[in-house]
């Protein structure tokens, strides 16, 4: 058996800035609101034309992390795609990565839909394959294009101050010392909440295509996220806080063990939940909410590979990723840097 390392990270971030203030032309929110809940003060939006899309921003972010492991792309065995707005409805994205990035011509390529959880849910594919020795070099990418989905409407507003575009992606290697890398990864879901966090059509439990076509109304909310948010919030503090803590377990490490945690970028209030509770200092915790607002499948990889390329995450650290979402799925991964 082997273990997984985290060999090269990248992410990509369309160059359009979107303010609270921005938001505040088209809808009824003001940067007050928006940042006392949230602690969002801006997010990225692809702007039309310019020919971002979730494989286009995933392609890139996964360039950097190639380039990063100092690996040939020909040495890339197997693709993971974590995303909940593919290009497509099929085929996933995880294909059309292949063919733009040039990687090997027949290597297998698999499409995750846990949104916000993706890229743990993703990794901890990744992680299976590499310990079986079944495969040396997985690209792990999670990207998501929200902005071409939302509604930007004062009926919107609840969900669509919060999410912005971006991609980050990860290569993960085999590792020989299995005291290093990926220690453990735990992963849950709770089916009998799904509908709470969801976008409901396009699906085809929805109605026939053939309906949808004949009388295809802009003002069907289910063409929009919905997001019971108070519920999704007491049920992510309560989570997160569980699958940190049965990790750190399973390792039989501390939460005084944590040198870095990267949460789900889904809200900053979330996170400082989890960070008074487990009383970490500012050091041992990183958001990027701020400027990106919540990447879904890419906030993990977005701000992971942030903090590691701004120094605070070290060989021997102990890194916690957590994240819960849409399902709801939850999951986390710990790793030994
Ligand atoms: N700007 C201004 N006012 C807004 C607004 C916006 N963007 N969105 C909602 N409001 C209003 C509501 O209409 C409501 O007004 P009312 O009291 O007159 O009816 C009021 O603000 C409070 O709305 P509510 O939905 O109760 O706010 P909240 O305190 O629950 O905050 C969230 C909303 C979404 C910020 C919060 O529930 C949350 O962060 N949930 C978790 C979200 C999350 O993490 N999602 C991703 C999971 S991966």
């Amino acid at each position: 058996m082997y273990n997984s390392k985290i060999s090269g990270l990248g992410y990509y971030v369309p160059e359009n800035v979107v303010t609270n203030d921005d938001l505040s032309k088209v809808m009824d929110t003001n940067d007050e609101w928006i940042q006392e809940r949230t602690g969002i003060k801006e997010r990225r939006h692809v702007v039309k034309g310019d020919g971002d899309t979730t494989t286009t921003m995933g392609v890139k972010a996964a360039q950097k992390a190639i380039e990063k492991s100092g690996l040939d792309k020909d040495e890339i065995d197997f693709i993971i795609f974590a995303t909940l707005s593919p290009d497509y409805y099929f085929p996933g994205p995880g294909v059309l990565v292949q063919r733009d990035l040039g990687l090997k011509r027949t290597i297998g390529a698999l499409d995750v839909r846990n949104q916000c959880s993706g890229f743990i849910y993703a990794i901890s594919v990744a992680d299976q394959f590499i310990k079986t020795g079944m495969y040396k070099n997985i690209l792990v990418i999670g990207s998501e294009l929200h902005s071409t989905g939302l509604d930007m409407t004062t009926r919107g507003r609840a969900v669509s101050v919060i999410f912005g575009d971006g991609a980050g992606a990860a290569v993960l290697s085999r590792e020989e010392d299995t005291t290093k890398g990926i220690l453990s990864t735990h992963l849950h879901s709770e089916g009998q909440h799904a509908e709470e966090l969801s976008l409901i059509a396009p699906g085809m439990g929805k109605r026939w295509v053939t309906d949808i076509i004949a009388d295809n109304d802009p003002n069907d909310e289910s063409y929009y996220p919905y997001m019971n948010g108070q519920f999704v919030f007491k049920n992510a503090v309560v989570r997160f806080s569980e699958v940190i803590m049965e990790g750190l377990k399973a390792n039989n490490l501390q939460v005084s063990d944590i040198d870095m945690l990267i949460p789900h970028q889904a809200n900053l209030r979330i996170s400082q939940f989890i960070q008074q509770k487990f009383q970490l200092s500012n050091d041992q915790i990183y958001n990027n909410i701020m400027r990106y607002g919540n990447t879904t499948a890419a906030s993990v990889p977005i701000a992971l590979t942030e903090a590691f390329e701004e120094g605070k995450i070290k060989e021997g650290d102990t890194v916690v990723l957590a994240a819960f979402g849409s399902g709801f799925t939850w999951g986390s991964a710990i790793i030994k840097w």
